[in-house]
């Protein structure tokens, strides 16, 4: 774990989003059927659990024996051994056996470890139950707050299939925008998989929706599975370099920094802000226009 950061483990898609998810939150991945969520879920696991870490994999549609099946079709029979070590441990909840969202499920996901730096899977969490209810929604802040203090969650959400989907994008603003009590706004990350269903190279792609306190790839991504690897995100270096900060202005941010630094108080402050986004510069754009604006704030 580097700066605060949880990598995803998902081939190429660290380097799009500042190293990875950031520690104790809630990150969304959302999509339709078939996109690959199990797939995202199962290889963020293993990637813990091959660098030591515990894992709570909470599955609401597959049995554990289900699971270990399709990962040993992926080449990742070494699943067993971490069920085994006590280091994966598989909840399968019926849905049925739950007024959702239950608080249940907050006691559940406290029992199997101790400690605050898991990484937990729920694959997936019923879309359509959340919303209009209030106290529904209040029991879900719950949940996510638990799950905030237990580590590190990716949550499974499938895409709504009554016609908005395949759509792309509208398909999540519409519910964004209309019925806010959906849990995207509670969650740190969203992550949209799309796959459009031609059978072609490139028919599968990956949008960073959000990622709170940041930067991140603002594109669309190829991506595809492959046996043995799982999800493999085909960023080009260009859409690549575009997510890393760039020193070559540091120059004007320097230059910048010693004007502020000579205004006094408001200067000290301009500056700690001058420095933050010297070291978040990833626009190929020289910052000279927008550090004029800075300092324009010290005279007033
Ligand atoms: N062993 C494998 N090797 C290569 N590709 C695979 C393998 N297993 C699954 N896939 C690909 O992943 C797709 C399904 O992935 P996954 O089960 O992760 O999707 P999902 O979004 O969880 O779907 P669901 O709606 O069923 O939950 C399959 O349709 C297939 O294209
Ligand atoms: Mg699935």
């Amino acid at each position: 774990m580097k700066n605060g950061r949880v990598p995803t483990g998902i081939y190429g898609l660290d380097d799009l989003m500042d190293g990875g998810f950031r520690e104790n939150t809630i990150n969304i991945v959302y999509g339709g059927t078939g996109v690959g969520k199990t797939t995202f879920g199962l290889q963020f696991s293993l990637f813990g659990l091959d660098r030591g870490e515990k894992v709570l994999y909470v599955s609401f549609e597959m049995s554990e024996q289900q699971i270990i099946r399709d990962c040993i079709d992926m080449g990742w029979k070494v699943i067993k051994d971490y069920i085994d070590e006590g280091n994966l441990k598989i909840i399968h909840i019926f849905g049925e056996d739950l007024t959702f969202p239950s608080l249940d499920i907050a006691e559940m996901i406290k029992k199997p470890f101790s400690g605050n730096n898991h990484r937990i899977v729920i694959d997936p969490f019923t879309y359509p139950t959340f919303y209009s209810d209030k106290e529904k929604r209040k029991s879900l802040s719950i949940i996510f707050q638990e799950l905030r203090k237990l580590g590190t969650s990716v949550i499974m959400l499938e895409e709504l299939a009554n016609g908005t989907s395949g759509c792309g994008m509208g398909s999540i603003e519409a519910p964004y925008l209309n019925v806010p009590s959906m849990p995207l706004y509670l969650s740190d990350t969203v992550i949209f998989l799309q796959n459009l269903g031609f059978g072609e190279m490139y028919d599968r792609t990956l949008r960073i929706m959000k990622h709170r306190g940041s930067k991140h790839g603002e594109g669309l991504y190829s991506y595809s599975i492959e046996t043995g690897l799982g999800i493999v995100v085909r960023a080009s270096e260009k859409q690549v370099e575009r997510v890393k900060p760039k020193i070559k202005y540091d120059n004007q941010f320097k230059e910048a920094l010693s004007k502020a630094k000579a205004m006094g108080v408001l200067g000290e402050k301009l500056s700690q802000r001058i420095d933050k986004l010297r070291k978040n510069w990833i626009h190929d754009e020289d910052p000279s226009e927008i550090l004029k604006l800075i300092l324009k704030e010290g005279y007033q």
